[in-house]
């Protein structure tokens, strides 16, 4: 009977360690939006890692810190803004071609993000009495 007891917790053990395993953090979240803080950087640039980061390490951190970037978040509209801008009045150079590549990437990995540091405002608030004697 001992037997069969220690063998069926080392069955349970090694199955649920399988199990927990199994399940990773990233498959959980249903959310669309990315969560940046399970995706890998780059040692170098502190920039997520993708397949256009290339393009963007070589268009957008010669002149100032990769953290200008990270710091900030636009919409795609709102990055094309920022690289007119830096165009019109930093010696930006045309990206041309590149643009839609390093514009792809900030729009997928730093757009906009909700943020729910403060709740919403109560609704429909039951007041009561406090009975203070
Ligand atoms: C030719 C130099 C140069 C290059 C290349 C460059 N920038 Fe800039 N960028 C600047 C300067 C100058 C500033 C202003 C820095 C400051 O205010 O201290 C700036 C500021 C920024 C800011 C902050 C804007 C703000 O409103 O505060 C962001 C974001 C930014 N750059 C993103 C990028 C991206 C994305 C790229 C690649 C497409 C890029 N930069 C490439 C020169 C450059």
């Amino acid at each position: 009977m001992k037997i069969i007891i220690i063998f069926l917790t080392g069955l349970f053990a090694v199955t649920g360690s399988w199990f927990a395993d199994k399940s990773s953090d990233t498959e959980s979240y249903k959310d669309p939006v990315i969560f940046s803080d399970t995706l890998k950087k780059d040692s170098e640039t502190g920039l997520i890692i993708d397949k256009d980061l290339y393009m963007v390490k070589a268009q957008c951190t010669s002149c100032h810190s990769s953290k200008l970037i990270i710091a900030n978040h636009f919409t795609r509209d709102g990055w094309k803004q920022k690289i007119r801008w830096m165009q019109a009045n930093h010696n930006l150079w045309e990206l041309g071609e590149t643009e839609k590549q390093v514009l792809d990437y900030l729009e997928k990995y730093y757009a906009p993000t909700q943020t729910f540091a403060r709740r919403q405002p109560l609704k429909d608030i039951k007041w009561y009495k406090l009975d203070v004697k």
